[in-house]
């Protein structure tokens, strides 16, 4: 396969007026090996956990309650070789040709959907967990490392949803414990004629904030694992500024444990230089 992935002008179009794409191939199988050795040590070891960075989507991380959706946030942080795979390089390339030149594109986070108990990802759009002073000029580039089907949670799109602005949208079940966030059931009308891209491992979907996606439980025999990369180039500001109540309403054990590690870092500081 090419190192620099080349989009035709049609996939491009395509992204634009459709708000999503699918390629069947981003990376090597070899580096798709590569990826899920170390993407399954990280959910062995619920890498981030103390840090508030490894948690149950959609779940309240509640003890002894097997965890349905593990997500694990800036997976490169663990495994900085993850910065030197194709697959960061053509994404990447790819990003460039749908944002432009000055684009910037990372690993963003992993969602690890374990086999029959992995839950569903209600629908939603990303943009309604980030800031809402100003209009977000991200994508997503989600890729799963094993073949995906609508039986073990491929991705889903509304097609053209991406030109909305963002919807109202709620934490899981009205739980404010989660972190997931899902449409308020008045917004579900919105989900008209989805589409489901199927995908062997090493492929892509590609979508923007706006756009509204899910992917269904898992319902096959083995786990479905996804990592996700993002790129963006800055926003702008919103004229009238919104407020996205759902996310200060939110009150997560995940908060909570990022809140204690930051205090232990700053308590070890101040040891520090008192010795
Ligand atoms: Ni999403």
């Amino acid at each position: 396969m090419k190192a620099d992935f080349k989009l035709t002008q049609e996939q491009i179009d395509h992204f634009k007026d459709r708000g999503y794409l699918a390629l069947n191939k981003v990376t090597t199988d070899e580096d798709v090996a590569f990826i899920r050795e170390i993407y399954d040590r990280l959910f062995r070891e619920r890498i981030g956990w103390d840090e508030g960075n490894c948690f149950d989507l959609a779940g309240a991380d509640e003890e002894g309650k097997e965890i349905a959706l593990p997500q694990i946030l800036g997976p490169a942080r663990y495994a900085p070789e993850l910065n030197d795979t194709g697959l960061l390089k053509n994404v990447t390339a790819v990003a460039k040709q749908l944002l432009g030149e000055e684009a910037t594109c990372g690993f963003a986070h992993a969602i690890f959907k374990p086999p029959r108990i992995g839950a569903e990802t209600p629908w939603h759009q990303d943009a309604a967990y980030w800031g809402s002073t100003h209009w977000n000029n991200s994508i997503s580039i989600w890729v799963p490392l094993q073949d995906v089907n609508k039986e073990n949670g491929c991705m889903e799109f509304v097609p053209s949803s991406h030109k909305y602005d963002v919807l109202t949208h709620q934490c899981i079940n009205k739980d404010p414990r989660i972190h997931g966030l899902e449409l308020v059931e008045e917004e579900r009308y919105n989900i008209v004629d989805p589409v489901s891209c199927p995908l062997p491992a090493g492929g892509a979907t590609i979508h923007g904030g706006y756009m509204l996606h899910h992917t269904e439980p898992n319902r096959s025999d083995v786990p479905r694992r996804a990592i996700i990369l993002s790129a963006s180039t800055p926003g702008t500001e919103r004229k009238l500024p919104r407020k996205f109540y759902w996310n200060e309403m939110k009150r997560t054990p995940r908060t909570d444990r990022a809140k204690a590690a930051q205090h232990r870092k700053e308590a070890a500081s101040v040891t520090k230089v008192t010795n």
